[in-house]
């Protein structure tokens, strides 16, 4: 007979929630910080929902006990942060502020004491502002050998306590934002300095793991990609290409650099044609291959489809920050490829489309193509929490996304995936970038919105209570 093996989580499967140091620490200028680009740019009128900004955020600075206490009550093994480099260098080089580096101390042991792994983030989007004004941060080259440097301080002082690092945070999302979009710092729109920038970020991020394995021998390291696999609209064969198209420039642009060391080939050639390549120098090939990740660290949200873009079609279209469901325009690339909503799929009221399935195809993909673990260092759904009167917040949608997408991992691990960890986004409620307060993600509600700090109470949801039992059963009571 027949007899099917039990799927099941490996018994030391990391579950995890994460945060990012702009979104919950506040104190933007306590103890020796300097300013990111971060805290410069959101103070430009217009950049970010009712002009929200990280100067307090959820005061997590303050609160850090508090906030672990709760992960620790809720049976947490990880959980995923990051640090701000102006806190640590408030020029981005040079002096290094011990009252920064102190800070992490305390956060760090604090976890351990309470069992919970760190997963320590060096980079996620708050770059110092020094840096920019000096010389353009990612547009020099300079940015590598100072980012180098920021890392080794980091591997120096944490790396007997801290085992998971994550190197870049979404390089991809953020550099599109950056210099395409122009909704994140500098806020450039300029296809060719977007191809260059992200070449000295692929160079930095070598760089860096390379210097990790003299460092942290024994640590592993990866970068987390905000994948979001593709599929194409139909199979019409200029909507497979147009598919193929966007696997190739959204997907496998930063997944093979990571992970094999070099650009995919049609997509270089095709930049080469249109004068957008990166420039190479002497030893950037060597050292790309130096970069091999011992993980690829992976942001899921949702899957994007694609169909035929003429020449002459549709461009960046305005991306839903509201939460008014429906105001997503389709985006794309003249030629190459266009998106457009999945007819299969529900929706989130920012119009992200919910699919765990997608899920387990993307972390097949990855083994398939690079053999290597995969970390889930991110997976979650944003969206509008109802404080009720008795104090509760019923948020039986984000568990049923938690749960369809746990049930695909668990899928993926029987198809083959060597899934190490789960950091579900994000653990308590935290600034959107761009959607400001009510596009909330956590386990834990944070009582304050744009308008008013209020008490910033910390309220476990609904969904903190059903991950709690998921991860004292391993997962196998999702
Ligand atoms: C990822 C980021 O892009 O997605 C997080 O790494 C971010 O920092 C998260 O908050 C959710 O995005 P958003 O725009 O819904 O806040």
């Amino acid at each position: 007979m027949h007899h099917e093996q039990k799927k099941a989580f490996p018994t030391d499967f990391l579950w995890g929630s994460a945060s990012a140091a702009y979104q919950v620490e506040g104190a933007w200028d306590e103890d020796g910080k300097g300013p990111s680009m971060w805290d410069s740019f959101t103070k430009i009128p217009g950049k970010t929902f009712k002009g929200t900004n990280g100067d307090v955020a959820v005061d997590h600075y303050h609160r850090y006990k508090e906030d672990i206490a709760l992960m620790a009550k809720q049976g947490l093994k990880a959980y995923r942060f990051s640090i701000s480099w102006p806190r640590i260098y408030p020029q981005g080089k040079g002096e290094v502020n011990e009252a920064g580096l102190v800070f992490y101390d305390q956060l760090i042991d604090e976890l351990i004491a309470n069992q919970i792994e760190p997963v320590l983030t060096l980079y996620h989007w708050d770059a110092p502002q020094a840096l920019a004004d000096e010389y353009g941060a990612w547009e020099s080259r300079e940015m590598i050998e100072d980012f180098n440097q920021y890392c080794i301080t980091l591997y120096k002082r944490y790396g007997d306590r801290v085992k998971y690092w994550v190197s870049l945070n979404e390089q991809n999302y953020n550099s599109n934002h950056a210099f395409i979009t122009a909704m994140h710092p500098p806020g450039v729109h300029d296809r060719k300095r977007f191809y260059e920038a992200n070449h000295i970020a692929f160079l930095a991020n070598a760089k860096a793991i390379e210097s990790f394995r003299q460092y942290v021998p024994n640590g592993k390291i990866g970068p987390s990609f905000a994948y979001s696999p593709s599929y194409p609209a139909s199979s019409q064969p200029r909507d497979m290409l147009a598919y193929e198209n966007a696997e190739e420039f959204q997907n496998n642009w930063w997944l093979d650099t990571y992970c094999l060391g070099h650009y995919p080939q049609v997509a270089l050639r095709y930049l080469q044609e249109h004068d957008l390549a990166p420039t190479f120098e002497e030893g950037d090939i060597e050292l790309l291959t130096k970069g091999i990740p011992d993980f690829v660290g992976v942001n899921y949200y949702q899957t994007i489809t694609y169909e035929f873009n003429p020449i002459d079609g549709v461009a960046e279209g305005k991306m839903n920050t509201t939460g008014q469901k429906g105001s997503n325009e389709d985006t794309g690339r003249p030629g190459l490829y266009k998106t457009t909503p999945n007819g299969h799929l529900e929706t989130s009221n920012w119009d992200w489309a919910i699919d765990p399935i997608g899920l387990r195809i993307g972390l097949r993909r990855i083994t398939s193509r690079y053999g290597l673990p995969v970390f889930i260092t991110e997976n979650g759904l944003g969206e509008f929490d109802k404080l009720e009167a008795d104090g509760s917040i019923q948020d039986d949608y984000r568990i049923d996304y938690l749960r369809s997408h746990l049930e695909q991992c668990r899928e993926a691990i029987a198809d083959g995936v060597d899934l190490i960890g789960y950091c579900s986004w994000s653990f308590t409620d935290l600034l959107s970038w761009l959607n400001g307060y009510q596009k909330r993600y956590g386990f834990v509600y944070i009582n304050r919105d744009e308008d008013s700090e209020k008490d910033m109470r910390r309220i476990p949801k609904k969904s903190y209570y059903w991950y709690q039992q998921v991860i004292e059963s391993n997962g196998e009571q999702l």
